[in-house]
């Protein structure tokens, strides 16, 4: 039994121990550097903002606001709410610089932590990481597709395999009032058999009775009227425009008209991509986004158009190909006696300054246990100092890989592990021609 008295980690939110770090870090740097690559600039936002902003901006019939919110009234009486989601931050940051006034479209992206009190399960976590996207200023439809483009990009170049793009229109937001109503009407005389839940939001929110995950719900759907049917002109061409670029961008997707998505903003473009492989369970949706050209307005500024998605870091790391994640070490130094442990703090200085990664192990542990830990933690090569190499000026260095060994002078140790890191590189190369 564990100790109860261990103060534990909020459930749902989770540590990321340093193993885990790298496949963290590569999907970060990928995702930062497509971002850069398309256009787009980091914007950090605070992690606490006054709740109206995403009451107002997410809905309040949204099961975010609704119900997932972390809301708390500070020692000041200020209503406040660790942020659920990235766009409305990024909205009220847009407007609070006036931005708008600088440059005709701005381009933004960021990475970070979002709350909302869902049920934990693999793949949905109460604090859980997302990188997005947001654009404002460009009605598309040729963003969109871009937009769409770059992730299906992002994953491909990560190694996610098995993804399904979904898109769909929502319309304007008269569409969307005029489908609302139609899907009430069509629902209403089968209320009886729906969901507990679906019951409500048939008052609250029909829209969202078409992702729900009942059977009788999804047969009761099945028939329920198309929101393409409804679109007026201009969002039917902006669609098919958006189809059409995603078609020449060599971009696979799929039309589907019940994708909805859980947050009020939206309006025209819709997507989703989903993922099937790894070690993804039923929290397939890797990302999520679409257009919310009535947003800035909503929130005080002036009309500006806009779209931006979000994907989940979790579970792209879910969906990402098992790999073998050693922490990378160039060299490990290690001592035949406790008192060279100076020397060897002096040699660690040496090649940390050179820009290499080193570890020793000044514990006073045997030689073999220190070779063992240089073994464990990947070393690639490891700096012996010895007394009988003291009193020469040299140390040994070791090849972890091959095996060979050779006495270094002090002042060229830096130089040979790198010798011994590039024999090493265009051995990978040539293995992987
Ligand atoms: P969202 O669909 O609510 O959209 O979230 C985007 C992505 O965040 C999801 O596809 C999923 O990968 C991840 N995610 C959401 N909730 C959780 C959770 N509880 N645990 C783990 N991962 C989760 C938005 O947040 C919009 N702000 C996206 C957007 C940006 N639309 C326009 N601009």
């Amino acid at each position: 039994m564990s100790d109860p008295s261990l103060i534990r980690a909020v459930k749902g939110m989770n540590d990321v121990l340093p193993d885990a770090m790298p496949r963290w870090h590569r999907v970060e740097a990928a995702f930062r550097e497509t971002a850069r690559r398309y256009g787009y600039g980091e914007v950090r936002t605070p992690l606490v903002e006054p709740t109206p902003l995403f009451v107002r901006s997410i809905g309040e019939a949204t099961d975010i606001v609704s119900k997932e919110m972390y809301t708390f009234v500070d020692k000041g009486d200020d209503m406040l709410t660790l942020r659920p989601e990235g766009t409305a931050s990024a909205v009220r940051a847009y407007l609070e610089h006036a931005v708008h006034g600088q440059e005709p479209v701005s381009k933004w992206y960021y990475l970070g932590p979002m709350f909302r009190r869902e049920r934990p399960a693999r793949g949905r976590y109460r604090q859980f990481w997302q990188a997005g996207l947001e654009c404002f200023g460009d009605s598309g439809p040729q963003i969109d597709a871009e937009m769409i483009e770059m992730v299906v990009s992002l994953l491909a170049s990560l190694g996610v395999q098995d993804l399904e793009v979904l898109v769909n229109s929502l319309g304007s937001r008269d569409t969307r009032a005029r489908y609302r109503e139609a899907l009430r009407s069509y629902l209403s005389p089968h209320e009886a058999r729906l969901s507990e839940e679906s019951k409500q939001r048939l008052v609250t929110n029909p829209l969202r009775i078409l992702d729900s995950k009942s059977p009788v719900d999804q047969e009761i759907c099945a028939s329920a009227p198309s929101i393409l049917d409804m679109l007026d002109d201009a969002d039917r061409a902006h669609f098919d425009e958006l189809t059409a670029t995603l078609g020449a961008l060599g971009t696979k997707f799929r039309v589907e008209p019940k994708l909805v998505r859980g947050l009020d903003y939206y309006s025209r473009t819709l997507f989703e991509i989903q993922g099937k492989g790894g070690e993804l369970g039923a929290q397939n949706a890797l990302c999520g986004g679409g257009r919310y050209d009535g947003l800035v307005k909503e929130l005080g500024g002036p009309d500006v158009p806009s779209i931006g998605f979000a994907m989940g870091l979790e579970r792209i790391l879910l969906a990402l190909p098992n790999e073998a994640s050693a922490r990378s070490l160039d060299a490990m130094v290690v001592v035949a006696e406790p008192s060279l442990n100076v020397k060897a703090a002096v040699m660690l200085k040496q090649l940390r300054s050179a820009g290499l990664t080193a570890e020793g192990d000044l514990r006073g542990q045997s030689m073999k246990s220190q070779l063992r830990r240089a073994e464990k933690l990947g070393a690639r090569t490891v700096v012996i100092l010895g007394g009988a190499e003291e009193a020469r000026g040299v140390v040994q260095l070791k090849d972890m890989r091959v095996r060979h060994q050779q006495d270094v002078a002090h002042d060229a140790v830096v130089a040979a592990i790198r010798a011994r890191l590039a024999l090493e590189g265009a051995s990978h190369d040539g293995a992987a021609r």
